[in-house]
């Protein structure tokens, strides 16, 4: 209680709105930075750091899948509309997940933006290692099996979003050379959302991933690349 109390003294006046917000029951006001980043398949792939199988589950493996994450609706809703899902095996248990789609336009899950995916581009999205695995080369093994089916349907480009403070999958996306190409401010209050969708800046990060990974002198000049007006994202 005595630690609570210290905590919320420390609270700048916007954090304590945000708790106070956060505790009721209603959750009346949710809010939400992300960005959009596209990369061009093939991209540099490291050796696996541990070796792990890597394959396509479906519905059959819902329960494995729950018990890294219990959101077994979603899951289902996810299968039925034929979107498909890489798993990472370890002794008969799921060590992460990777989910994908290329369904024309898929909303995103919280705050239901609309992304779009064009015939040369897949989305892919919902990547989750569990801790223990972490740093093995997990994420890469996905992206290696999801570019090689990639090349079998002719496509190219994939689209994924990060918000703007997980340092950790910027980090693991910047050096593949994804690059941001939106940014996506939400606000969702009482059920309405309402959104600020803008152009990102070649060379553009957000702000506290420039503060961990340096600015865009970090960036490949495919990441500085302009993206096309005529392109969608
Ligand atoms: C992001 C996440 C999926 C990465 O999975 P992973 O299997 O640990 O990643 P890998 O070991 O394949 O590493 C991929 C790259 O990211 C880098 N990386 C991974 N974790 C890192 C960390 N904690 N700090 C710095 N770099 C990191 C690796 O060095 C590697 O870079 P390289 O290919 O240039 O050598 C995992 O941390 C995770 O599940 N996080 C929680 C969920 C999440 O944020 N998902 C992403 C939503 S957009």
């Amino acid at each position: 209680m005595r630690i609570e109390l210290r905590r919320f003294v420390a609270m700048n006046s916007w954090q304590r709105v945000e708790s106070f917000v956060g505790h009721l029951p209603y959750k009346p006001l949710k809010m939400g930075m992300f960005y959009v980043l596209r990369a061009e398949w093939p991209f540099a792939i490291p050796p696996p750091i541990r070796s792990i199988e890597v394959k396509e589950s479906g519905i059959e493996d819902i329960e494995a899948l729950v018990r890294v994450h219990p959101k077994g609706d979603v899951f289902t809703t996810r299968f039925g509309l034929g979107d498909r899902c890489l798993c990472a095996w370890e002794q008969g248990e799921i060590a992460g997940y990777f989910w994908f789609s290329i369904r024309p336009t898929v909303l995103e899950g919280r705050f239901s933006y609309p992304i779009e995916v064009p015939e040369d581009t897949v989305y892919a999205y919902d990547a989750l290692v569990r801790e223990p695995f972490r740093k093995c080369g997990i994420l890469n093994q996905f992206w290696r099996t999801l570019g090689e089916w990639m090349a079998t349907q002719g496509r190219h480009r994939i689209s994924i979003i990060i918000d703007h403070d997980n340092v950790v999958s910027w980090k693991a996306h910047v050096s593949k050379g994804f690059y941001p190409t939106t940014k996506v401010v939400c606000v969702q209050c009482f059920g309405r959302n309402y959104r600020r969708v803008s152009p990102v800046q070649p060379g553009e990060l957000p702000p506290l991933v420039r503060t961990f990974i340096g600015d865009s002198a970090a960036l490949s000049d495919a990441q500085r690349r302009i993206p096309s007006k005529t392109e969608h994202v």
